[in-house]
């Protein structure tokens, strides 16, 4: 059997794992989430279950990766059998829906890259803007060529392999990300009335929270650090023995939080600075910003900057979720890398042109009142992940627990000191604290 392939070094996995967390769910999706939800409030939630549960489930998958060696189904199969490789496809189906949808919105922001180069995004009037997004998101031909280019991009990555491709890609993108992050924040902070878009996010609201936002929080934190689908198990499965994975865990976490934070900084200000309001939703990022840039000097550099950050950020995860289907085929299938990353790519393709067409010439159509797009999103953020990130913590809780610990001490052979705290977390109050969330937010009790 030929050897499994590892990463090169220990930061090429971290900024590859970096970039999978990374991506619209930090910098589209957190600044809006936080915006409608009492910004300092949700801030205080969110934090509280990222470095509780969030953190954990990602150790967990990283242990159950890279103790398989196998991708998301193979693992559990290989570490257990029974019924457990079903927590795997439930995570290879999540993959296919969501990259179906994320890689409509990454298309936007190819379109809007260029848009801001012509010059067309260079208007004041958010009302102006709110047309030209609805026209362009609703046109039946537009928005799925640009699905198109990015999803071929996805492909091109993830068909050169896990060294050569997403680690290679890896570590250029994510350094021209934190950069173009930095520039921004610091032009947005800087801005006349910012100080209010700072004070928003950092000072709560409780008022406004209910049992949906605590639920909507959940389901951030694990789109936000890709748990819950098998993401972090097949990027743990290329992992060597020698790597301190609980280590990992604490960056990637951190990096992924960082970026939302910071996010957040640099939308918000920007919003408050020009009198625009932060619980816009969706359209925050497509809609109000460029009317903000569209105020600044040299707004329409700042605009491409930022269409290009949300591009970048984008890609790297859109990679990981196309990996976790790809490393199924490849390693349980036979497929080779090739073949599997073209057809699954056709397919995550071909599902994305119902979302995307949901949003014009097919909004008359509902499924429980959702539009097609809506419906997808919700599914897979709101149930399937945090569904599996329950599973995936009973499973290392109960069904592997001793052989987790020593694989957490594989590279120095010291059991750490915060194991028990960690077995309390994924034994008991993940898996409950979910299932209670998730109850409560589906207003099932
Ligand atoms: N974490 C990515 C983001 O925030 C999305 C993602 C979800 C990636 C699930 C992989 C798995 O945009």
């Amino acid at each position: 059997m030929m050897k499994r392939e590892h990463w090169g070094s220990r930061l090429g996995f971290i900024l590859a794992a970096a970039g999978s967390a990374v991506g619209l769910g930090n910098i589209w999706k957190f600044p809006y989430m936080a915006g409608e939800n009492g910004g300092g409030a949700f801030l205080i939630i969110y934090l509280a279950l990222v470095f509780t549960i969030g953190i954990s489930v990602m150790l967990a998958e990283f242990v159950i990766g890279r103790m398989s060696e196998k991708n998301a189904i193979g693992a559990f199969a290989k570490l257990k059998g029974g019924l457990w490789p079903v927590i795997g496809f439930f995570g290879v189906a999540a993959a296919f829906i969501i990259l179906s949808f994320y890689s409509v919105v990454a298309g936007w922001t190819i379109s809007y890259m260029i848009k801001s180069i012509t010059g067309a995004l260079a208007i004041e009037d958010p009302a102006a803007l709110g047309s030209l997004f609805g026209d362009f998101i609703s046109d039946p031909v537009s928005p799925l060529i640009f699905h198109a280019i990015f999803m071929a991009l996805t492909i091109f990555v993830v068909l050169a392999g896990v060294g050569s491709g997403i680690e290679r890609a890896s570590k250029i993108l994510m350094p021209a990300l934190f950069a173009l992050l930095i520039i921004l924040i610091i032009r947005s902070v800087t801005l006349p009335g910012g100080g209010e878009g700072v004070a928003f996010l950092l000072s709560p609201d409780f008022s406004k929270v209910t049992w949906e936002t605590v639920s909507g929080a959940l389901s951030q934190a694990f789109f936000s650090l890709s748990l819950g689908m098998g993401a972090m198990i097949t990027y743990g499965s290329y992992l060597s023995k020698k790597e301190n994975i609980a280590g990992s865990a604490g960056w990637v976490t951190l990096l992924d939080t960082a970026v939302a934070v910071m996010a957040g900084l640099l939308i918000l200000p920007a919003v408050f600075a020009f009198g625009f309001d932060p619980s816009a939703g969706p359209g925050l990022t497509f809609i109000t910003l460029p009317a903000v840039f569209a105020h600044m000097p040299m707004g329409s550099l700042f605009a491409f900057m930022f269409f290009l950050l949300l591009g970048i950020a984008a890609l790297t995860s859109a990679v990981s979720i196309l990996e976790v289907v790809v490393a199924y085929f490849v390693d349980d299938r036979g497929v080779s890398r090739k073949t599997a990353a073209i057809v699954v790519g056709v397919i995550i393709f071909a599902l994305g042109i119902p979302s995307s067409l949901s949003l014009g010439v097919m909004s008359d159509v509902t499924i429980f009142g959702k539009s097609f797009f809506d419906l997808m999103d919700f599914i897979s953020s709101n149930l399937l992940l945090p569904i599996g990130g329950l599973f995936i913590s009973l499973f290392v809780g109960w069904v592997i627990w001793g052989k987790a610990k020593e694989e957490i001490a594989a590279h120095d052979g010291i059991v750490p000191m915060w194991i028990n705290a960690w077995g309390l977390i994924v034994k008991f109050v993940a898996p409950v604290a979910i299932a209670f969330i998730l109850l409560k937010g589906l207003g099932i009790f």
